[in-house]
């Protein structure tokens, strides 16, 4: 799909804290590596603000941003300024890496692949001895946000545009990845966590789905129909989302992370 970096970093700093969350799971010397010697991929990188706190956190090493929308890799080179990352524009399904990394990073990606089975192993692969995956994914699909898309995009008025488009199910259950990765793995953590944003703005949770769960389908609509599918959902999803006693807007969200050494 084409991306827009805007809409998406409208709510960057939410965005962020699960990378940030991840991060924190990462020992300082990945594979026993640091500065030169630390290879890492930042697998679907987007704009580049978790390249940037991958640049900040281990600073000195080799980092490659991969990433296949030509917007976000440019709007990853205008915004995270960084001379020493390598910006390169790939099909993260068909990715391999030329040298072994130490670290591959990958926040926010997964739920837009499929074949994870494929993927998964073939990124532990692509590590060196003792190098890490970290992943976190959206695992969010069962929230009112998510379904009333799902909903309305297979209802009799926008089935015929948009039921193509439905995948209720990008994202395995924890022990699925576990069965995965388990025998890949030196060390294996699986976990996930639902996050408690809080929103403002008045239809905060349209702002958040438009940056990327919804932006498929409101491609696949002329402006006219857009603007009437946008009022349906956002109609289906008020008595979801009420403002809280203070205005703002609670949105429940769950992630799901993995942390596997090889
Ligand atoms: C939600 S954004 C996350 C960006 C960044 N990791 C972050 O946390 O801000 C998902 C990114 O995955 C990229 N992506 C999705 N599928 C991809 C694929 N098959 N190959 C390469 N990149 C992909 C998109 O282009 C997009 O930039």
């Amino acid at each position: 799909m084409k991306w827009d970096p805007s809409q998406y970093l409208k709510f960057d700093r939410q965005r962020t804290q699960p990378a940030l969350d991840l991060m924190a799971r990462v020992p300082v010397a990945p594979a026993g590596r640091t500065g030169t010697d630390l290879r890492i991929t930042d697998l679907g990188c987007g704009p580049g603000t978790v390249t940037k706190l991958l640049h900040d956190r281990w600073s000195g090493a080799w980092i490659t941003g991969v990433d296949g929308s030509g917007e976000m890799l440019t709007e990853a080179r205008r915004m995270a300024g960084l001379d020493a990352v390598e910006w390169h524009e790939a099909d993260i399904t068909k990715w391999a890496p030329v040298d072994p990394q130490h670290l591959i990073f990958s926040n926010a990606v997964f739920h837009w692949l499929d074949r994870h089975d494929v993927i998964l192993p073939r990124l532990m692969g692509a590590l060196g001895a003792d190098g890490v995956l970290a992943v976190q994914m959206a695992a969010n699909h069962q929230a009112p946000s998510h379904q009333a898309i799902f909903d309305l995009a297979e209802s009799k008025t926008w089935g015929p545009y948009l039921a193509p488009l439905v995948c209720r199910e990008p994202v395995g259950a924890p022990k699925e990845y576990y069965d995965l990765l388990a025998p890949l793995a030196r060390q294996l953590d699986i976990w996930t966590t639902e996050y408690l944003y809080h929103l403002e703005g008045e239809t905060p949770v349209v702002e958040w789905v438009k940056g990327s769960v919804l932006k498929p389908f409101l491609d696949a609509l002329d402006d006219a129909q857009r603007e009437r599918f946008l009022a349906d959902f956002s109609q289906t999803i008020a008595a979801a989302y009420p403002a809280q006693a203070d205005g703002r807007t609670v949105y429940s969200f769950r992630r799901l992370f993995i942390y596997a050494v090889r």
